[in-house]
């Protein structure tokens, strides 16, 4: 595992949108993306380079790694529509080809299966974005969750939900479901980047980082994965005990005898 330690987040989004950009030159054909805050800056960088310096996106595909049960593709806070506002209408990415859970399945169940196999039949996913949860959990695979799950549907925590309260109008409002890549199906891609910022992000960064594997915390999982890239900002390191093993830079251009 790679960790990067940037000063600011405006510096993790540009590492990040380089990591990508690297990929997308080395011949990447499939994105994993994620939504959230997180990436942001990441995908408002990638989205600038597209319109000033040429990059494209054209003939990639993307894989998101989760979607609410319940919300329709229209809804403003549903996934796919969140990664169509916040990314693909900025670029070149066929919307065709950006595929995201079924949330409004009548079989949610065999939705999320059926998920789980398209990615296996058109990936890996060479470059997966994953965000971090307060409690460590990636795409939303909670805490106790089987680090090989595959796509399923999970059932929110409390915390996640008060924590995604801040994209609704109420609490009320955040679905109690999702469908989410399991930990397994994100481990299948070629190279996990995890971006986190801020100071709430610290405690799971270091556990997935420097403490026991384990589902208590299901990021963790990411120690068992042959290339992985975390990148945080100094307050999301600020429980990183290792620190003389890692990185800190102030721009980064991913150096693949590291990894
Ligand atoms: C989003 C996802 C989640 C988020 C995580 C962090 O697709 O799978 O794991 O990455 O909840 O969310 P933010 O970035 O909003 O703090």
């Amino acid at each position: 595992m790679e960790i990067v330690i940037a000063d600011d987040a405006t510096r993790c989004g540009s590492i990040l949108a380089n990591l990508i950009t690297d990929a997308i030159e080395a011949g990447a054909a499939t994105l994993g993306l994620a939504t959230g805050s997180s990436p942001l800056l990441a995908y408002q960088e990638l989205a600038r380079r597209h319109r000033e310096e040429g990059l494209s996106f054209a003939g990639l595909q993307a894989f998101l790694l989760d979607e609410y049960v319940g919300l329709p593709p229209t809804h403003r806070q549903s996934y796919a529509r969140v990664i169509r506002t916040e990314f693909v209408d900025h670029v070149d990415l066929d919307p065709g080809r950006v595929y995201s859970p079924d949330g409004m399945a009548d079989d949610i169940t065999a939705a999320a299966t059926a998920y789980d196999a398209h990615i296996a039949a058109a990936g890996p996913v060479d470059v997966q974005i994953l965000g971090i949860g307060a409690n460590g959990h990636i795409g939303f695979n909670e805490p106790t969750s089987s680090l090989r799950s595959r796509t399923r549907v999970k059932t929110l925590t409390e915390q996640t939900r008060r924590d995604n309260a801040r994209f609704f109008d109420s609490i009320d409002e955040v679905p109690q479901h999702v469908i989410t890549q399991g930990l397994g199906t994100i481990c299948d891609a070629r190279h996990l980047a995890l971006i986190a910022t801020g100071p709430h992000k610290a405690a799971a960064i270091a556990a997935a980082a420097e403490g026991p594997l384990s589902a208590s915390c299901p990021a963790s999982v990411l120690q068992l994965h042959p290339h992985v890239t975390v990148i945080v900002d100094a307050a999301a390191a600020g429980q990183l005990k290792n620190s003389e093993f890692y990185r800190y830079v102030h721009d980064h251009k991913p150096d693949p005898q590291k990894y």
